[in-house]
């Protein structure tokens, strides 16, 4: 059973993660920056350390998977948490890299974060053959994939989990459902732009897939093969709760109310296809938005 150190393990795709892997019998270490908040929301028989160093020198780690950063979609982006969001995920790597570089053996694998915004926005499909447009996002995530890119001199393989949406309990989903039930719903701006959503479950799927499938390397798009625009996802969305949704918030609203980050966040999309892991014989539960939706609202 591999032993696994993930970081960002108390977020919400790191809690789902860390309870299949404790289903599996994988034993798990998670890095959180504060030890007893993260134990309250992980299995009981998870580690949970502060700083690398407690990993005991004859406890041999195989695989990393790297989630931590600062949340993006909280507030306005300002130059100050911009920078926060960079240092947080570029640190981290960074300190990961130099932990490892000093043990004797280092991790045969590590499982890097990384999100769809590499891209850019566009409305034409995109996969992992694509390189990506300038904007605050891909500058964030090239770093992000830069610094982790650095394990591969260890003979590390590493994964790029390019993420979409992800849609669960937590997250885009839950700061939409609100609005929805109150039928206060409805597409943002134009309704053009595309979403490359992920259910949860299939997140979860798709890290242990990175984990367990050795030749898979570089960028990994983890999203849903069928990318919605954000117009059917609101209609979609309205479907499964019977509930109007017909309120559009105008272009010139998200700007005022959330500058930059409502620009690239929800103005802008991308189309993202996960065509590495399809190629490989990945197979998506969800692979529909309407399922993904019913089964996450318990709706049928
Ligand atoms: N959820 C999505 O839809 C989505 C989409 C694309 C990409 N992603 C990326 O995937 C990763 C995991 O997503 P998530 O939704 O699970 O995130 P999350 O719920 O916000 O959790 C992220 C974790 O990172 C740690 N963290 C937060 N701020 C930090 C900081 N300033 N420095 C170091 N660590 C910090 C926290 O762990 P501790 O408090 O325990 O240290 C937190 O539990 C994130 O990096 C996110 O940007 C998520």
């Amino acid at each position: 059973m591999p032993t696994i150190l993930i970081t960002g393990g108390s977020g919400f795709i790191g809690v789902h993660f860390c309870r299949e892997a404790e289903n599996l019998g994988w034993s798990m270490i998670v890095l959180s920056r504060n030890v007893e908040a993260a134990k309250k929301v992980l299995p009981n028989s998870i580690d949970v350390i502060a700083t690398l160093e407690q990993i005991p020198s004859d406890r041999r780690v195989d695989t990393v998977i790297n989630l931590a950063g600062e949340p993006l979609a909280n507030n306005r982006w300002t130059e100050s948490r911009k920078q926060r969001f960079c240092a947080s995920r570029r640190d981290l790597t960074n300190a990961l890299f130099d932990f490892f570089s000093q043990r004797q053996s280092p991790p045969d694998a590590l499982i890097s974060g990384s999100a769809i915004g590499y891209y850019g926005p566009g409305t034409d499909a995109v996969d992992e053959s694509d390189g990506g447009k300038d904007g605050f996002s891909h500058r964030l995530c090239d770093e992000w994939e830069s610094s982790a890119l650095q394990f591969e001199k260890l003979g590390t393989r590493v994964c790029l989990v390019r993420t979409g949406i992800v849609l669960g309990e937590k997250g885009a989903l839950a700061k939409m459902l609100t609005p929805f039930k109150l039928g206060l719903g409805g597409p943002i701006g134009d309704g053009k732009q595309f979403m490359s959503w992920i259910h949860i479950n299939d997140m979860v799927e798709l890290l242990k897939y990175c984990v367990l499938t050795s030749n898979l390397t570089g960028p990994v798009n983890a999203t849903a093969p069928y990318p919605v625009t954000n117009r059917e996802f609101t209609q979609t969305l309205g479907a499964v709760l019977h509930r109007p949704a017909v309120l559009t918030m105008p272009a010139f609203m998200v700007k005022l109310l959330f500058g930059e980050m409502g620009v690239e966040l929800l103005l802008q999309g991308q189309r993202v296809l996960p065509t590495k892991v399809l190629t490989q014989g990945f197979e998506f539960r969800f692979p529909q938005l309407k399922s993904a939706l019913r089964d996450l609202t318990n709706k049928s």
